[in-house]
């Protein structure tokens, strides 16, 4: 057995995470550099090094997960959110059932609360959050940013919904209280069900084809029909009636 399967038996054991179902050289090369850095020659001797350390347990689980987020990422498709899928679901209900899955920490979901009230008021909104780390969980919930984290907000909803401290902007408490952050292992957690909207973006990339699968199988089974899995701007779904699902529009999949 290599020193990286032993690794990834190891952590699965001590953490439950499945390293496995992410693409390996990626992975490794990111894992490599780490531990390098805490001056240890193999996975082995990193292994142990974490094992007995909480702070490098920590730097550890951050490293292996990319939390690089942003507003409005990718700004055409939340405009095709707003102007086309959202008129759609609300004529079924008023009520949407929304979830930000791998939501890192919360640009995503609090850009789907700031995009959902130009339909609805915030107090009828309400949208489930979920990440593995649960470092960005915390930051989340304080919803502080930089500046460079806002460059694709519009300027009315920044005005309106986010408050200057310094060098920082403050997401407000009315669009903090449409949120309920918890965190959720996309490989091995049970989803929910009845969703009118996932919003699930930049995560696949890091996962395995067989942890894909696995994942579009849990969202289709978890979404209504007629609901909307909303993806990553690299992440197109080749086949999505494998999964019962058709395309909507670019990056945006309706359960049929
Ligand atoms: C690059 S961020 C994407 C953030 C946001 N969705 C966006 O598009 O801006 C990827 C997030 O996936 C999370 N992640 C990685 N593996 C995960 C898993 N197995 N289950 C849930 N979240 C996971 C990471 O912690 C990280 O916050």
């Amino acid at each position: 057995m290599s020193d990286y399967t032993k690794f990834i038996a190891s952590v699965k054991q001590k953490t439950g995470i499945d390293l496995s179902l992410y693409k390996e050289a990626q992975m490794k090369r990111r894992l490599t550099s780490l531990y390098e850095k805490r001056g240890c020659n193999n996975f082995t001797e990193y292994f142990e090094l974490i094992r007995n350390d909480r702070s490098m347990m920590d730097e550890f689980l951050d490293r292996m997960t990319i939390n690089v987020s942003e507003f409005y990422r990718n700004s055409q498709r939340w405009d095709v959110l707003n102007k086309k899928i959202l008129p759609q679901l609300l004529q079924k209900t008023k009520k949407l059932k929304c979830w930000s899955a791998a939501c890192s920490t919360g640009e995503e979901p609090y850009s789907m609360a700031m995009v959902l009230s130009n339909h609805l008021p915030l107090r009828e909104i309400s949208i489930s959050a979920t990440d593995l780390d649960n470092g960005v969980l915390e930051k989340a919930k304080v919803g502080l940013y930089p500046e460079r984290s806002l460059k694709e907000v519009p300027l009315d909803v920044k005005q309106k919904y986010f408050k200057q401290e310094g060098q920082f902007f403050q997401v407000t408490d009315e669009v903090k209280k449409t949120v309920v952050f918890k965190q959720h292992n996309l490989l091995d957690d049970a989803y929910g069900n009845d969703f009118d909207l996932i919003v699930c973006r930049n995560v696949m990339i890091y996962f395995t084809e067989e942890a894909k699968d696995q994942i579009y199988t849990n969202f289709a089974k978890a979404l209504k029909p007629g609901g909307i899995l909303f993806v990553g701007s690299t992440e197109q779904i080749f086949s999505p009636e494998r999964y019962g699902l058709e395309s909507e529009d670019t990056f945006f999949y309706k359960k049929i």
